[in-house]
């Protein structure tokens, strides 16, 4: 390997979220990771340092070529200039598409468990959660989509919204052609416009394709929009920095019209050069990011069925979320979470804020292998010590 995930960088005393807590908590809930981003993209933003001057930035022509080459190569999924739109975030789109695309009162529907943030931008545009609850398979512990729920839930004339998560978090989901498919011929069937949420797509394992949404057919592209970002795969969240595709010219102008009105369409001063490093420089480092994620998944798959045979992992290969069935403990996953943190300073995300997730957790894996292995000598030691 030519770049280093395994030395320990100390986040504290940065203002991070995830690691302005305690002494002795370890956190390993919010989806930000615990390695330096790319060094490539450390040098392109000391860079623009260097010159010392910040004022009001425009998006540069190489802004959209960086995307659209890294989707052509890497997706398979080609788009132009004219589709893209800039965003702050995914999450201020989100929010974004829900006052743009449907009324208040509204249904938009959900595929639970999923990211817990979609119910806040749903929520708090005093819009309705219309969950469609995945179906759990306890015995292969996999996922998939009842597609006879879904249809009652798009058909509902109320319905005007889908927030689709591709690849999805918290299960870690990788969507197949068909599936992709079938979510498109319903939303279309019934009106509902689909936005795809597609930040966790280059944290598939090598070997494993995510398919974009919006490439399946001409009906996914004429009635969605998709949300892509560098922040997720390169840990640069906190540059807040994304983009919107959308193919089809009256759904893309209504998003940018909001965007803009939500005044989250202009980029900061290093939103910009980020991505581009990023697409342009970083794809040798996220290439090794992948295989050392895919090694913590399985170290820790492998060390929970062997120490701790009360939990079940769901199998996945996307993400660095891993997603644990625990209803066999016979505890409420909520006050388990909580037991665990009192007890051992572990912070996992409890499954219930995920919708349909009561009886798991979300545990973080996206660190150096010596802080997993003490995360998961914490949760063993608990589940040790209560016998
Ligand atoms: C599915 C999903 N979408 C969006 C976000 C956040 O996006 P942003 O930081 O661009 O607002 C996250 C962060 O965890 C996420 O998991």
């Amino acid at each position: 390997m030519k770049y280093d995930f395994d030395t320990v960088v100390s986040r504290q005393g940065t203002a991070s979220l995830k690691w302005d807590i305690k002494e002795n908590v370890l956190p390993m809930w919010v989806a930000d990771m615990d390695f330096p981003t790319a060094p490539e993209i450390i040098s392109a933003l000391k860079r623009r340092v260097d010159h010392g001057i910040f004022g009001y930035s425009v998006i540069p022509q190489e802004w959209y070529q960086a995307y659209i080459d890294w989707w052509h190569t890497r997706h398979g999924f080609v788009f132009t200039a004219d589709d893209m739109v800039f965003s702050a975030g995914v999450v201020p789109t989100l929010s974004s598409a829900v006052r743009r695309f449907s009324a208040p009162g509204e249904n938009v529907a959900v595929l639970t468990p999923v990211y817990n943030i979609f119910f806040n931008s749903i929520v708090n545009n005093g819009r309705k959660v219309r969950p469609c609850p995945l179906k759990y398979d306890s015995g292969t512990h996999s996922y998939s989509i009842d597609p006879a729920l879904l249809e009652e839930v798009l058909s509902d004339p109320q319905t005007s919204l889908m927030l689709f998560c591709n690849p999805h978090n918290p299960a870690g989901i990788i969507w197949s052609r068909d599936e992709l498919d079938m979510i498109g011929r319903l939303c279309e069937k019934y009106g509902v416009t689909v936005v795809s949420d597609e930040i966790h797509c280059d944290l598939c394992d090598h070997g494993y394709k995510y398919t974009p949404f919006a490439s399946v057919s001409e009906i996914n592209a004429r009635i969605s929009i998709t949300c892509i970002a560098p922040t997720k795969a390169f840990n640069i969240a906190g540059i807040q920095t994304s983009a919107v595709v959308a193919k089809d010219p009256v759904l893309r102008h209504r998003i940018w019209r909001q965007l803009n009105t939500d005044e989250v369409g202009e980029p900061n001063v290093f939103a910009c050069t980020a991505a581009c490093a990023a697409f342009c420089e970083g794809g040798r480092w996220l290439d090794e990011l992948r295989t050392y994620i895919a090694q913590n998944r399985e170290y820790a798959q492998e060390y929970i069925r062997k120490n701790i045979p009360v939990l079940d992992v769901v199998p996945s290969h996307a993400t660095y979320l891993v997603w644990i069935d625990c209803s066999k403990t016979g505890i409420a996953s909520d006050k388990l979470c909580d037991d665990i943190l009192e007890k051992t300073g572990l912070f996992l995300s409890d499954g219930v804020q995920y919708g349909s997730g009561e009886g798991f957790f979300r545990m973080n894996i996206a660190c150096p292998r010596s802080v997993l292995c003490e995360g998961l000598g914490r949760l063993s030691s608990y589940f040790g010590s209560t016998g």
